[in-house]
């Protein structure tokens, strides 16, 4: 399963990216509010730290604003996925560029049937938002399962990007189910490898290496 980082924080985005764990970046209006930089400022350094696609959102309405941004924006590098929000032209507006060869990240999706529409529009990744709609009594895992086998059946390529992740089990869940991406908040990828067996373990091991006084080199 590839990892994605979902932040618009160069600090983390720099520091995550040298672990070699990081496939890609997710960001949107919201996350990129946060930032001093102008959007585009901050685009163009956040693809110039990952070779993996960056989504990158438009938050105009209607298809012909959407394009203008989304024209703007893909011209910063050739990894960025432009972000479309699940409505009526956001789904012409995918259809436009990904005709044009241009990755598109369909958002905001929270049903299966919005999956098919977005895939037969081309789309290059659906995120499905697990962690909303948990939060209204919904299984969010089961969506990412459904999506999964829609898209087996007609041999759809738009790739599942499990979005929302509120928790390690989040992970654990959409891994077993197969989806191809998770994006992850910088603290869920640190949550993923810190143990706390595995600094004891580790402690305990070096502890009795010191006190042998051998050496490897
Ligand atoms: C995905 O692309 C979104 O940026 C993100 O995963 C939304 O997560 P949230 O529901 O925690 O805001």
């Amino acid at each position: 399963m590839k990892i994605f980082v979902d932040t618009a924080d160069l600090n983390e985005i720099s520091e995550l990216s040298e672990s070699g764990l990081i496939d890609g970046v997710t960001t949107n209006p919201s996350l990129a509010s946060k930032s001093e930089k102008s959007f585009i400022e901050l685009i163009k350094e956040i693809s110039s730290l990952i070779k993996g696609p960056v989504s990158a959102e438009v938050t105009a309405e209607n298809l012909s604003e959407m394009i203008k941004e989304a024209d703007k924006l893909r011209q910063i590098s050739d990894n960025i996925a432009i972000k479309v929000p699940l409505t009526v032209d956001g789904l012409k507006c995918c259809k436009k560029l990904s005709d044009e060869g241009t990755m598109v990240n369909v958002t905001l999706c929270f049903s299966a049937n919005q999956a098919l529409l977005a895939a037969k529009c081309g789309a290059t990744f659906i995120s499905p938002f697990i962690g909303r709609l948990d939060d209204i009594g919904i299984n969010g895992i089961d969506l990412i399962s459904d999506i999964l086998d829609i898209y087996d059946n007609y041999g759809y390529e738009t790739q599942v990007l499990a979005a929302s992740i509120r928790h390690p089990l989040h992970v654990l869940q959409v891994a077993k189910v197969g989806s191809d991406v998770a994006t992850l908040p910088p603290k869920i990828i640190r949550q993923l490898y810190n143990h706390p067996l595995t600094d004891k373990g580790l402690a305990s091991f070096l502890s009795d290496w010191k006190k042998s006084g051998k050496k490897i080199t």
